[in-house]
């Protein structure tokens, strides 16, 4: 069967020069979601992650630590490969700017915005941050401690004078405004589409797009003298993964790119001269590009000199994977910072996860368990406080869809938690355990309005918290094939007299070790 709705979404690349963080683990897991919904939603998806290995920052820490830029690169492109997998993230594809298939997709770019004119020689003077990888105009420089200046996010800066290749950004400022102005939903959230299109508002300058002063970069083509500019050679990366130079095939597929999902910090590249170098070189720019916030430790800057660095490992290990992707994605409203507090991921851990979910549908698959002789129950005609439960349930995809598609995760949550909640609320107030004697059809009904409306729920969780909703459909007696998005609803529910497995919790409770805070 071919798939007509395709859906590519990709995580900005990451550098090699340190070691994976919760920052990078928060956008893997976001595009994660995006693309394990997509694919239960009947797409056919390409969600592409990797690692960004050229450019003066890699090669400093290289020196720092006495190896070869390369070696680094190899070293920690395999600590992010590895962390992708213990996110349990479902990429199709893990790309190495180092790749021969990058290389030459690279130089193929720039021989088209050369093709075009939009290439010229020259020579640059100005300010550069090697941490940011970025030029920046001295109206943008912020005073730094000791009367230095900095970069706007607080980078040291400094003076560079050298031979160099520029892109004719200039000439773009108006077909960029016409591209956002056309397209409402390029840029997202709102404030950063205003700050984008400010910047851009503000005038352009020609960009630098190659250095001569030191090597480890992508050639010039024909000018074995420069290496490319570390951003153009990683953004060429999103179409490098589906085959560019050739159009066709994959290409042809995929582009334009449906998400490229960054942080708040690299928001003008993609959104500006990105778009500027697909337009320049002839090809279409992506569809969206949504910037997510930072993340801070109990209230502090994350940063390597204060040591407060989050390692995604150790949260994982601590609370678990499911545990730890429900609350990044649950947190914070997506686009706003967030904070990380032991206390907040305990929090959501134990009320929302162990008590509102997970007990919900232990209750549930035990009283079914112990009263219905392991089977999903046979169930009269739903009475109105049955009804307005299962409308709930089945009413839900819409709702979580829509939030999904403007990538609003803590939405989307939100509304399956309304649903929760309500069941919650419906066991309660309909006390299955005490229709036991009274009333045991009516058991029937009720545990099987509930039971249904845990399927529709685990269907829909699946794309966040894919292990725990696995076990919890597996409790279900739902099969493999009968776990997609076209499965929620009315017209696929629990069938009466289905065998289930022993039920057996999938939220644990976190308990703190004696003595800890
Ligand atoms: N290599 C470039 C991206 C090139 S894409 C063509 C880069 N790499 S990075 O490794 O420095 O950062 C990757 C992402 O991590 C960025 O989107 C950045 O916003 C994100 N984060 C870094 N620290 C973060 C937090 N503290 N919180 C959330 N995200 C953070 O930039």
């Amino acid at each position: 069967m071919s798939v007509d709705k395709t859906f590519y979404v990709t995580t900005p690349i990451y550098y090699v020069n340190d070691k994976p963080h919760i920052g990078h683990a928060y956008t893997t897991l976001a595009c994660d979601v995006l693309a394990r919904f997509k694919r239960l939603d009947g797409y056919d998806v390409k969600f592409l992650t990797g690692t960004d290995e050229h450019g003066q920052k890699v090669e400093k820490s290289a020196e720092g630590f006495g190896t070869s830029p390369q070696e680094l690169a190899d070293r920690n492109s395999a600590n992010f490969r590895e962390l992708a997998a213990r996110l349990d993230c479902s990429n199709d594809d893990f790309i190495r700017t180092t790749e021969p298939r990058h290389i030459r997709s690279v130089q193929a770019l720039w021989a088209r915005l050369v093709a075009a004119g939009d290439i010229y020689v020259g020579h640059y003077e100005g300010w550069y941050s090697v941490r940011d990888e970025a030029f920046y105009g001295e109206d943008e420089l912020v005073p730094g401690p000791n009367g230095t200046k900095h970069a706007p996010s607080g980078a040291p800066v400094e003076w560079v004078k050298e031979p160099s290749y520029f892109f004719r950004l200039s000439a773009w400022q108006d077909r960029l405004l016409a591209w956002y102005e056309a397209n409402p939903d390029c840029i997202g959230p709102q404030s950063r589409r205003n700050e984008v299109i400010s910047f851009v508002k503000g005038g352009l300058q020609d960009l630098s797009v190659s250095r001569t002063s030191f090597k480890w970069g992508i050639p010039v083509p024909g000018d074995d003298a420069h290496v490319m500019y570390v951003w153009l050679d990683a953004l060429t990366n999103y179409i490098t993964a589906i085959g560019y130079p050739d159009i066709t095939g994959e290409f042809a597929r995929y582009w334009p790119a449906d998400l490229h999902m960054v942080g708040k910090d690299i928001v003008r590249f993609h959104a500006v001269y990105w778009p500027a170098f697909l337009m320049a070189a002839g090809l279409e720019p992506p569809r969206r590009v949504f910037a997510h916030g930072w993340w801070t430790n109990e209230g502090q800057k994350i940063s390597k000199s204060v040591g407060n660095v989050i390692d995604p490992v150790a949260l994982i290990e601590r609370y678990g994977l499911d545990q730890v992707r429900y609350f990044l994605l649950r947190e914070v409203p997506f686009g706003n910072d967030g904070d990380f507090s032991h206390r907040a991921m305990v929090q959501r851990m134990n009320s929302e996860l162990a008590n509102d979910y997970g007990n919900l549908a232990q209750r549930v698959l035990s009283m079914i368990g112990k009263n219905c002789a392991g089977q999903v129950p046979q169930h009269g005609e739903p009475g109105a406080d049955d009804r307005e439960m299962l409308d709930a349930a089945h009413g839900l995809l819409p709702k979580v869809r829509d939030a999904i598609d403007r990538q609003l995760f803590h939405e989307a949550l939100e509304a399956m938690w309304g649903v929760i909640r309500a069941a919650n609320g419906y066991v309660d107030r309909q006390a299955p355990w005490a229709l036991k004697k009274t009333d045991p059809a009516r058991m029937g009904t009720v545990l099987w309005v509930l039971a249904e409306t845990v399927r529709n729920l685990a269907l829909l969780t699946q794309a966040f918290m894919p292990a725990a909703s696995g076990r919890l459909l597996d409790q279900l007696g739902i099969g493999p094939d009968a776990r997609t998005l076209h499965h929620c609803g009315s017209h696929h529910a629990l069938k009466p007299g289905t065998p289930l497995p022993a039920p057996a919790g999938v939220f644990p409770r976190f308990v703190e070790e004696e003595g800890a805070a």
